[in-house]
């Protein structure tokens, strides 16, 4: 009888217990499922400091063992001249070499644009510096000139509470140089918006070599009627080294940092095989030693490869273009921004997987005031290992001349910021399979792919 009883009991536990499994199974669900943020609020920064003291303080590579000092003060009267030196408060050096601009766009004028290089700079060194002989003490650290190397990159930023989020969460890993694949300050013509811009990444744009190259947002292009020139706030405020490396135009460039060539591309500006653009990549790549710099990045603001419903097909005319430059060049990764979420494809050449191709990543996840690209193309493409529509940033840590660590940071709330994707990666110059035949044919013509390493699994 007694049993009887507990065999009904039992019974009646069933669908409490089975109920119990359920709930738990969507309470986890619940708990590991990621809630799509909002775009953030615009953070407007305010200009506090005197009319000569020095605002949107900004540094960039600028040729070997040389970094650009660029600055605005509101009084036109001050010399465009840099002290600076290894010890706080004491400058042995200085440089007096530097120019400065100022633009009209309608009716807004821009104050006095400073940028001045200085060096030669010791590497992976702290330099204390005054710009203008007035105002604030600024600091930088040079890039090693050995590796490892990190690079943190973050794409679309803006300038809301999603980038302050982004940003703090890139100052607290130590980097080194920051890479910037487009659509910075989302000024889209207000131009006010370019100066509370540059005051607001002031803070970590004036201690790291920020690189940038351009988006649609730096356009701000008028009909001729206007005589607005395209590029005219971005090409003043924000010049990188493209005297330094061949380019006769601001928007497309490269650059060696500690064993690493980066090339920076225009997605807006000509780019077809008779192009400025084309022919200068043309040289630059060739010109490449893979003995001094084993590994070769280039950013582009429009990415080539893309399975977002936004932007869709965008960088396809370029990617046509310019991919089999990069390809025969052995190009490590493509960055990319446009799309405001994160991708990682596999290494990949004219839509196929290759392990001899770049890999390919979107990173236009900064934190802009449009928001997030939440839908991606369905099914999956297997070309396509990873993606998410949220606001984050990534690094790369180059390890060695062979290897280099890749991760993608969710930006989770204001405090935390997760490691949400990451990848090891080998270089393509280091192997041997890729180094025989790019085109993984022999003399034959015979496809020989079956004999190449594959160097994104280790
Ligand atoms: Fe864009």
């Amino acid at each position: 009888m007694k049993s009887l009883y507990c065999s009904h009991e039992l019974l009646q536990l069933i669908p409490i217990i089975f109920f119990s499994i359920l709930l738990l199974h969507f309470q986890q669900v619940a708990a590991v499922e990621y809630v799509r943020p909002p775009p953030g609020k615009i953070i407007s920064t305010s200009h506090n400091r005197p009319d000569s003291h020095p605002q949107q303080v900004h540094i960039s590579i600028a040729g070997n063992d040389h970094m650009r000092i660029s600055w605005i003060t509101n009084d036109k009267s001050v010399p465009s001249v840099v002290e600076y030196g290894k010890v706080s408060g004491k400058y042995n050096a200085s440089s007096s070499t530097g120019e400065h601009t100022t633009y009209r766009y309608f009716f807004y004028n821009s104050g006095k644009i400073h940028h001045v290089k200085i060096g030669p700079l010791d590497s992976n060194t702290v330099y204390y510096y005054r710009c203008g002989g007035v105002g604030d003490e600024f600091s930088f650290r040079t890039p090693p000139s050995k590796f490892p190397i990190e690079f943190a990159l973050a794409g679309d930023l803006g300038q809301t509470e999603w980038t302050a989020s982004t940003l703090a969460h890139v100052n607290k890993t130590d980097y080194d140089v920051l890479l910037l694949p487009g659509d910075l300050s989302y000024a889209d013509s207000q131009q006010p918006l370019w100066d509370t811009f540059g005051r607001f990444v002031e803070k970590y744009a004036s201690k790291r070599p920020w690189m940038v190259t351009q988006g649609n947002h730096e356009v701000e292009a008028f009909l001729p009627l206007f005589k607005i020139e395209s590029f005219k706030a971005y090409n003043t405020r924000w010049i990188m080294p493209y005297q330094e490396s061949g380019s006769h135009s601001n928007l497309y460039y490269s650059f060696d940092v500690s064993g690493v060539h980066i090339v920076m591309l225009g997605s807006y500006t000509e780019f077809g095989i008779s192009s400025p653009q084309y022919e200068w990549l043309q040289n630059d790549l060739v010109k490449i030693n893979r003995k001094k710099t084993p590994w070769v990045i280039t950013i582009v603001h429009v990415p080539w490869y893309n399975t977002n419903i936004a932007h869709q097909g965008e960088g396809e005319k370029m990617r046509i273009a310019m991919e089999d430059l990069l390809y025969k060049a052995k190009v490590d990764i493509v960055f990319a921004g446009h799309v405001h979420a994160y991708e990682r494809f596999a290494r990949v050449y004219d839509n196929q997987a290759n392990p001899c191709g770049p890999m390919h990543l979107t990173v236009g996840d900064g934190g802009n005031r449009e928001g997030l690209a939440l839908m991606f193309k369905k099914p999956t493409s297997p070309l396509s290992l990873f993606r998410e529509a949220s606001f984050g940033h990534g690094r790369l840590r180059i390890v060695n001349q062979t290897h280099a660590h890749w991760t993608w940071h969710r930006n989770n709330d204001d405090h935390n910021s997760s490691v949400s994707d990451e990848v090891w990666l080998a270089n393509i110059s280091a192997n041997e399979g890729c180094n025989k035949k790019l085109a993984f044919q022999d003399d034959d013509g015979e496809d020989m792919s079956n004999n190449v390493i594959m160097n994104d699994e280790l």
